[in-house]
């Protein structure tokens, strides 16, 4: 596969966390902290109560991007407690998780709604972060690839050359999820190859080469630095250690420092 340079990408999924004020009070303390025109890309992911305030926040030109954590694929209608993606746009959103392991097991997402919400976003320009990974048992059972292709199979089927252009997958494996116990570089890296051998047969070369494969899963300001040594892991999706400023910040910067000689 060729060289193409893939920009970092570190990812804040607060999950429920934060009011809308405690979130501006955060964006307030953190932004300082960040590189002004970072040579990565930094999102942040609050609820969608706090997207307004943490946009407020961070004003018109800061260089943190605001991502949502789910939608819902339809635009508008009678879908009491949805949010869509036109709605996320017109927030300012740039990006959007969908299929997180948590929405799958606690909320019974499938493959078909979210492939419909991934076209969804795909439409009204928001970038979707897919995301897959194993449980610990299918790890134990020897199935870890074959559920990391059928999980990009489900999300993705039928998606052209194009729309995958503005496709990131993050590979988050279940038992490292807010576990403390994230996976070695060397786990990590082997699930990403999987990916993007996968991507590379169903789309092309160039579609994998370009693709970001995030690693998420207790990802910390430890172990950011051996993670993003990897040419094979481009970034993270951080939950618990994005919440606090000083971690956020630290994973930040080594990100950035790792991005900017890149
Ligand atoms: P933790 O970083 O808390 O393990 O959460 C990872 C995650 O689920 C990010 O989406």
């Amino acid at each position: 596969m060729g060289n193409v340079v893939r920009r970092i990408l570190i990812v804040g999924n607060w999950k429920m966390n934060k009011t809308a004020s405690e979130a501006a009070v955060f964006i307030r303390e953190i932004a300082p902290r960040l590189p002004a025109a970072p040579a990565i890309d930094i999102v942040v992911a609050p609820p969608f109560t706090a997207l307004e305030s943490v946009r407020a926040a961070l004003g018109p030109s800061s260089s943190i991007q605001l991502g949502a954590q789910n939608v819902f694929w339809e635009s508008h209608g009678a879908y009491t407690g949805e949010i869509s993606a036109p709605m996320l746009s017109d927030l300012g959103c740039r990006y959007v998780i969908i299929g997180h392991s948590e929405r799958r097991t606690l909320f019974g997402e499938q493959d078909e709604g979210i492939r419909k919400k991934i076209r969804a976003a795909l439409a009204h320009d928001l970038k979707p972060i897919l995301c897959i990974g194993e449980s610990l048992s299918q790890r134990e059972r020897g199935q870890t690839d074959d559920v990391l292709r059928q999980q990009l199979k489900g999300g993705l089927a039928d998606l052209s050359l194009q729309a995958m252009a503005a496709i990131t997958i993050a590979y988050e494996p279940v038992w490292a999820i807010g576990t403390g116990k994230a996976a070695t570089t060397e786990q990590a890296i082997a699930a990403h190859r999987t990916i993007r051998t996968f991507l590379s047969d169903t789309w092309s070369a160039e579609i994998a080469n370009a693709t970001r494969i995030l690693y998420g899963g207790s990802v910390t300001p430890q172990n950011i630095d051996a993670l993003l040594q990897s040419d094979q892991i481009d970034g993270a999706l951080i939950g618990g250690a994005c919440l606090q400023v000083e971690s956020f910040a630290r994973i930040t910067t080594f990100a950035e420092s790792i991005g900017a000689c890149g």
